[in-house]
Order: structure tokens, then C-alpha cells, then sequence
């Protein structure tokens, strides 16, 4: 993407740096509640949308039946992102597809069974899954397709760190409700911090952009108890809508970020400003 050198606002088309007309994007995790968002706003904005997710969910006919219903380009392809082959076949498919990849965003995480457990209890299994698809995935994918991008030149890729990456939880919130936030999932995503702001810079000479969203109570169905106690402590006093998260990462996928990188965007309702 050429930048133009100019003090003269006219000079520019600020609505289509909004676009992501031609652009091609990979969503690890889009059979998600945030993916599916992130698929059908890329897929508004003109982009070409790779579904990535793991076998159960069949992205496959998801995006077939997106793609039957209405005529834009998504394909699903099912994957491990903490499987090398997998996110090698990923970048694969994609570009024999698309013939590039301009945008990835890695919003999989893995829910194990026990993921609800204290502290106290929690397993070695469960710390090992959630870590390793959480960060050795974000690592693999950020490698192979990042790497990719940083041969070709440009690419915007986003990670999904958490609230529980950025602050602690407040244990209150959690009171009279079934849920909770285990650490090896902060400690996962905090890792992914990490690793997102590293990438940040040993890209930014290579026209790869990396940011971060951090949602945060995102609704889904949740039990009436948390949403309770969730709008208690909201500065915002409400829980959020995937669609508000997918806003995001349309502006951080297109031009109109072009000199954004190693940001987090809180999608928080102001969690985390005080
Ligand atoms: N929902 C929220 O309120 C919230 C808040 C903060 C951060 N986040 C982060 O945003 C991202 C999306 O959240 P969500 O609510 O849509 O989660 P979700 O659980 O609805 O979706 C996660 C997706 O990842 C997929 N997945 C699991 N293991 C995988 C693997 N090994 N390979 C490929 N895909 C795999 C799952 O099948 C699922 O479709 C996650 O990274 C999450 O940690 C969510």
C-alpha cells in the first residue's frame, strides 16, 4: 500500500481506506461468537474470508452455506492452530484460493471441560490445552502466515489477548454464578501480549502490522446472575455485542490503521480505564 506524502486532507479518500476490498483473511477460531462477527463484517467490507476452526464446528458448510446464501468469497477449512501441518495446510489452501493472505486474525481459544475449576484444582491437562492453543497457537499461526507477509512486504494480523491479561478479575463478579476465569487462561493470553507486542516491532520495517483487540463480556445468553453483577461493575453498565468487537477489526484490518501497530484496542466499555 503506497502512503501518500501530503499535508492536504483532500487529497485523501478517507471511506475507502475503510474497505477491505481485495484483501484476503484468515479467522482462526471463526466458528466462534466473536469469529462469526469478525467473518461477516470482513465479508461486508469486501474481503475474502478464510474460517478457520477446529473439525467439530465444520466450518466447511458454515462458510458453504454463507457462501450459497450470499455469493461472497469464504471458504472454511477445519484445523488444529496448535498443529504446524495444519496452519502450514491453512496458509496453503488460503493462497492457492486467494492467491494472498493480507489480514489474520487469531481469535481461537480453548474451553477445556474443567475450565471452570479453582486454582486449587486445576490439572495438568488443563493448564497444558489451554496453553497450548491459546499462545503455541497464536505462535504458530503468527510464524507461518505472519512470516509469509513479512516475505510479501504487508499484512495486518490481530490478536486476541483478554481483560484477564491487561487486570486481574475481581473475584466479586463471579459471585452466586457458575463462572469464573481460570489463571491458565490470563497467563495463556498474557503470553499473547507479549508475544504480539514482540511482533510489533520485529515487523514494523516489514509493512506487518500487529495489534491486539481486548473484548470483554461479550453477551451470550449468559446466566442472568453474571449479567447482574457484570452491569454492576461496567462503567458502561451493560455487557458488550459481538458486532461491537468485529467494528475493530475492520479498522485495524484496512488502510485506515496504516500506521498503527503494536496497539491493544479495548473493546471494554471502560473496564480497564480506571
Ligand atoms: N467472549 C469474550 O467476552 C471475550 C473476552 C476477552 C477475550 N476474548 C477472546 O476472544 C477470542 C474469541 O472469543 P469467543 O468468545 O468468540 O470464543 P469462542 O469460545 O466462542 O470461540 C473460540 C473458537 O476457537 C475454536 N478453537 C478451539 N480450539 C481450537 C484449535 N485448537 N484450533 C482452531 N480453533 C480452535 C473453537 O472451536 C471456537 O469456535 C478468544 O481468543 C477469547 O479468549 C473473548
Amino acid at each position: 500500500m503506497e502512503i501518500q506524502r501530503t499535508t492536504d486532507p483532500e487529497k485523501i479518500n478517507f471511506k475507502d481506506k475503510f474497505y477491505l476490498t481485495g484483501k484476503a483473511v484468515i479467522i482462526s477460531g471463526g466458528m466462534g461468537l466473536i469469529g462469526k462477527a469478525f467473518a461477516e463484517a470482513c465479508l461486508q467490507f469486501g474481503a475474502k474470508v478464510v474460517i478457520a476452526d477446529i473439525d467439530k464446528t465444520n466450518p466447511e458448510k458454515y462458510a458453504e452455506d454463507l457462501k450459497k446464501k450470499t455469493g461472497r468469497e469464504v471458504a472454511g477449512v477445519s484445523m488444529n492452530v496448535a498443529k504446524r501441518k495444519d496452519v502450514e495446510l491453512l496458509k496453503k489452501i488460503t493462497l492457492e484460493k486467494y492467491g494472498s493472505i493480507d489480514g489474520l486474525i487469531n481469535c481461537h481459544q480453548n474451553k477445556t471441560a474443567r475450565f471452570f475449576a479453582n486454582f486449587d484444582e486445576f490439572t495438568d491437562e488443563d493448564w497444558d490445552a489451554i496453553v497450548e492453543t491459546n499462545l503455541k497457537g497464536t505462535f504458530l499461526t503468527c510464524q507461518i502466515i505472519g512470516g509469509y507477509m513479512a516475505e510479501k512486504g504487508s499484512g495486518s494480523i490481530i490478536n486476541m489477548p483478554s481483560t484477564y491479561s491487561v487486570v486481574a478479575p475481581n473475584q466479586n463478579l463471579y459471585k452466586g454464578t457458575t463462572l469464573g476465569t481460570p489463571a491458565a487462561y490470563s497467563a495463556s493470553k498474557g503470553g499473547v501480549m507479549a508475544l504480539s507486542q514482540y511482533l510489533a516491532t520485529y515487523w514494523a520495517d516489514k509493512g506487518v502490522r500487529v495489534n491486539q483487540i481486548t473484548p470483554h463480556g461479550v453477551w451470550n445468553n449468559h446466566e442472568e446472575a453474571f449479567e447482574k453483577n457484570f452491569s454492576n461493575f461496567s462503567p458502561m453498565q451493560r455487557m458488550s455485542y459481538n458486532h461491537e468487537v468485529a467494528c475493530a477489526a475492520v479498522y485495524l484490518l484496512s488502510d485506515a490503521s496504516s500506521y498503527v501497530t503494536g496497539d491493544n484496542l479495548r473493546v471494554d466499555g471502560g473496564w480497564t480505564a480506571w
